[in-house]
């Protein structure tokens, strides 16, 4: 029986101010899938994907991580499922980008030298390699972003959540992320990104998600659903800027 690597149930949530974050979510990510999950500011992008591994509690609703219920073994799902925050910042704690890297496996007491090994091919993997000794927070903007994937990269993750992972970068920047995702992707890894960007990863979604006042509006191929794009504020990667002033 083909069981969904991750699935929301009716999942709800709702603010203490009376915010409603989101409303009655039922999504499914494959094994083999990219999500796009696209929506403009305030519709409930990183309300939705916090509760997939736990950090925010549904009102009504369920989240399963391979048929299973996260909350059974959260630290199981956290270790399956990989989060890279928007700001990179609040995701770095440690005095180098080595020790930042090797935080996680630490914390599972993994074996030393296994820990060694793998941290610094994850490094070298993201081409921070020479950059171990350094404090985190002298990194560049892509180079933090870069070291945060590093730190969930390690971990060995089964799917890989970005949260508007191109919000600061520049372009050089955006085409090497979107390149490491293409990579990720194509080694086995599911990934779910958040964005109000899409044009640079619509090629590679296999699916896209349109969210709208804290619901799901749309769902389905990614180039088809583009022409919806613009009725949920999010821009149409195919319509050029010049044309989008004069709608
Ligand atoms: N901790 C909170 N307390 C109260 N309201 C909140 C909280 N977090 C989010 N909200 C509200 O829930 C709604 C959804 O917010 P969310 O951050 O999920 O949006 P988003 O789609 O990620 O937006 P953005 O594109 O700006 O990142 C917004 O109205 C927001 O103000
Ligand atoms: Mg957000």
């Amino acid at each position: 029986m083909y069981t969904a690597l991750l699935k929301t149930e009716h999942l709800t949530h709702a603010f203490g101010s009376g915010d409603t974050g989101i409303l009655d979510i039922c999504l499914t990510v494959s094994r083999d899938d990219f999500v796009v999950l696209a929506g403009k500011n305030g519709c409930g992008k990183t309300t939705l994907i916090r509760h997939f591994n736990g950090l925010l509690m549904p009102d009504t609703g369920r989240v399963l991580l391979n048929g299973q219920d996260i909350q059974k073994d959260l630290t199981f799902a956290r270790k399956k499922i990989g989060m890279v925050f928007q700001d990179p910042d609040t995701q770095l704690i440690a005095d180098t980008v080595f020790d930042e890297t090797a935080f996680g496996p630490e914390n599972l007491n993994m074996d030393r030298e296994e820990i060694n090994e793998s941290v610094l091919s994850t490094l070298n993997l993201l081409d921070l390699g020479h950059l171990q000794d350094r404090n985190p927070a002298t990194l560049s903007g892509g180079e933090k972003r870069r070291l945060a994937i590093a730190g969930i990269l390690v971990m060995e993750p089964e799917l890989i959540i970005f949260d508007e992972p191109f919000a600061n970068l520049d372009y050089p920047s955006v085409l090497s992320l979107v390149r490491l995702c293409r990579t990720l992707h194509q080694s086995g890894h599911a990934i779910v990104m958040t964005t109000h960007d899409v044009a640079p990863v619509i090629w590679l979604a296999t699916k896209m998600v349109i969210m709208d006042k804290g619901r799901i509006q749309e769902e389905g191929d990614p180039v088809s659903l583009a022409p919806c794009l613009e009725s949920y504020g999010v821009k149409n990667p195919f319509t050029p800027m010049a044309q989008a002033w004069a709608l």
